[in-house]
């Protein structure tokens, strides 16, 4: 589809966030060049230490970006070529990549038509002997059903890695997500609820040996210049990206909020019209990484919101069993008919914490005729 029309509300304003803590941003970005520290240094070391008190997480582990962090992740919890990890079908497609970089298989589970995150109720009919982990994703923001997904994973031995990429900050009964498993990964990719100026990412975990392997095998394999006890990879985090984080990160429970604030608004303005939203629930804090909604005729819905200058996207259109990458997996079609479903139908409208209660009545009122009952 083209996009001949002028863009009066995008899926996220960058800019709009940048010009709040510009001078900050180039105070902190200053302090990088004047200390040369452009690899990892003072900056990452200290965003490192505030990320990992924000969640009360004994280690923070930073990386170049959030496919890297599941990676070094699943290979410092010893996930190895022969093993399988049991991963959503409808995530992005790095949750899966990190398995197979590690040379292991993943094995998709369908989504849940609540939450549109794991459905637990079909993790036992995946597991096998090879099972080792399973990586919740807190998609769209909303925290995976934790509480199953750990009782499952105790019951067969298996360990947990969530993808918390979409999810900064987001609470599972009360708890800040990140916490909850063997170790988590996250992805300050520009347009994430914590965004860096370029690519980042991290890990958190509680577990001293899984930061000790993870942090030489982000460094080719090195805990002392030099000293590579393992083959590793270059994964290190930016001095840049170290800076920026560290000065977002106080903002990011302010941004939370107006997220939050923009969901119930859309909403409270969605009530009347035919469209399904994932269930909001009770026990979580959702952060709104998305506002995905699901339509009937998603090609009239985008049609009617780019002709009145709303951009939106998909979330994801091509669940992963389908996709080219892992074609050789053997999947058939209808393997995962709720996430199959969904992703005909579900589209992403703007998000982001400055979006104004007028920005989504503008949004609704254009998507309005496009919607059948
Ligand atoms: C669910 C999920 N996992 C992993 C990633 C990978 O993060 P990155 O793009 O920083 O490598 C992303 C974001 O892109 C994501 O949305």
């Amino acid at each position: 589809m083209t996009v001949p029309f002028k863009v009066k509300v995008p899926l996220v304003d960058l800019k709009a966030q940048y010009v709040q803590v510009r001078a900050e941003i180039h105070e902190a970005l200053d302090r990088v060049m004047e200390n040369t520290a452009f690899i990892q240094g003072p900056a990452v070391k200290g965003f490192e230490e505030a990320f990992a008190a924000h969640h009360g997480a004994k280690h923070c582990v930073a990386t170049s970006c959030g496919t890297s962090a599941l990676h070094v992740a699943l290979a410092a919890m010893g996930i190895r070529s022969g093993d399988e990890v049991l991963v959503p079908v409808n995530t992005f497609i790095a949750t899966a990549e990190a398995v197979s970089h590690c040379g292991a298989r993943p094995v998709f589970v369908d989504m849940s038509e609540e939450d549109y995150c794991i459905d637990p109720a079909k993790i036992e009919a995946a597991i096998t002997p090879r099972t080792r982990a399973i990586i919740p994703v807190h998609l769209y923001g909303q925290p995976a059903e934790m509480d199953e997904v750990l009782a499952i994973a105790a019951k067969h031995g298996l360990m947990v890695l969530e993808d918390c990429a979409q999810a900064h900050d987001a609470e599972y009964k009360g708890r800040k997500v990140g916490t909850h498993g063997r170790a988590a990964a996250f992805s300050f990719y520009p347009g994430k609820n914590l965004g860096a100026y370029g690519e980042g990412g991290a890990i958190l975990t509680n577990d001293d040996e899984v930061a000790r392997i993870a942090r030489m095998l982000r460094d080719h394999g090195a805990a002392k210049r030099y000293h590579h006890e393992m083959v590793g990879y270059n994964y290190r985090m930016h001095g840049f990206q170290g800076a920026v984080l560290g000065v977002k990160l106080k903002y990011l429970s302010a941004w939370t909020d107006a997220r939050r604030r923009a969901a119930a608004k859309y909403r409270a303005a969605l009530a009347d019209l035919p469209v399904r939203l994932p269930k909001e629930k009770p026990h979580v804090r959702h952060v709104n990484h998305l506002f995905v909604v699901r339509v009937r005729d998603r090609a009239a819905a985008m049609q009617a919101l780019l002709e009145k200058g709303v951009d939106c996207g998909i979330h994801y259109p091509i669940p992963l069993h389908l996709s080219g990458a892992y074609a050789s997996l053997g999947y058939r079609r209808g393997d995962f008919p709720v996430a199959a479903a969904a992703a005909d139908e579900i589209l992403s409208l703007p998000m982001y914490p400055e979006l104004t209660d007028d920005l989504i009545d503008y949004v609704v009122e254009a998507l309005r005729p496009a919607l059948r009952f």
